[in-house]
């Protein structure tokens, strides 16, 4: 056995009532790409009130923390669009709106059109390149029999500008719903607490206009 298989490898840990916890986590980084501290074991705040975002300061205490799924959800659905060599899937229940789709290939992801993909639109690397970017895991694709939806990267969490905790490389949840994430490699955390898709986000920090002024 070498080091790092060894090494213990992160987790996030919480249920309906609680903030994230955090173990062995190594990279931590705020919207700017900038190293955040790192303890062992860490809570991170998931109600958008803490006063010391993106850690937890005991604040939702309170208020307590409602983690339940509202009924009113965009519903976790994948939908597929077929082009001539892709087909892209879509599950509009976990999409962040963090809108590098519709910002780096428009003639593809379609701001507001009633059919929103267009995978003929593009070459197949540059709809790869982009959906590899989609930090949610709402995109995905499949090229001839093979489903694409994970990456190879390494375990971390970035905290987006005035939106969710991105996490990447596989980490695991554990919470008391069972939650699975879209893409096991990739998924966002709401840390507003106005999804209605908990823990997921589904974009309401949007609407909401959740401020975080330090991350
Ligand atoms: S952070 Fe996106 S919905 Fe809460």
């Amino acid at each position: 056995m070498n080091d790092n298989d060894k090494k213990k490898k992160p987790a996030i840990v919480f249920t309906r009532y609680t903030p994230y916890m955090v173990s062995d986590l190594e990279n931590f980084y705020n919207s700017k790409g900038e190293k955040l501290p790192i303890k062992p074991v860490m809570s991170l705040c998931r109600c958008g009130l803490s006063k010391n975002k993106p850690f937890c300061d005991g604040t939702h205490t309170a208020k307590g923390i409602d983690g339940e799924k509202q009924p009113d959800r965009t519903k976790d659905r994948v939908v597929n669009y077929k082009g001539k060599d892709i087909i892209i899937h879509d599950n509009r229940g976990v999409c962040s709106l963090d809108h590098s789709c519709v910002n780096l290939l428009p003639a593809v992801f379609r701001r507001h059109a009633k059919r929103w993909v267009l995978p003929d639109e593009a070459s197949v690397g540059e709809i790869i390149g982009v959906i590899e970017k989609c930090p949610s895991g709402a995109l995905s694709y499949t090229i001839g029999n093979r489903k694409c939806t994970e990456l190879d990267r390494p375990p971390a969490i970035k905290v987006a500008k005035n939106g969710p905790l991105e996490i990447t490389g596989g980490i695991t949840i554990r919470d008391d719903m069972e939650s699975k994430p879209e893409s096991v490699e990739h998924y966002t955390l709401c840390r507003c607490g106005n999804s209605k898709n908990k823990p997921f986000c589904d974009g309401a920090h949007e609407k909401t206009k959740f401020v975080d002024d330090v991350n």
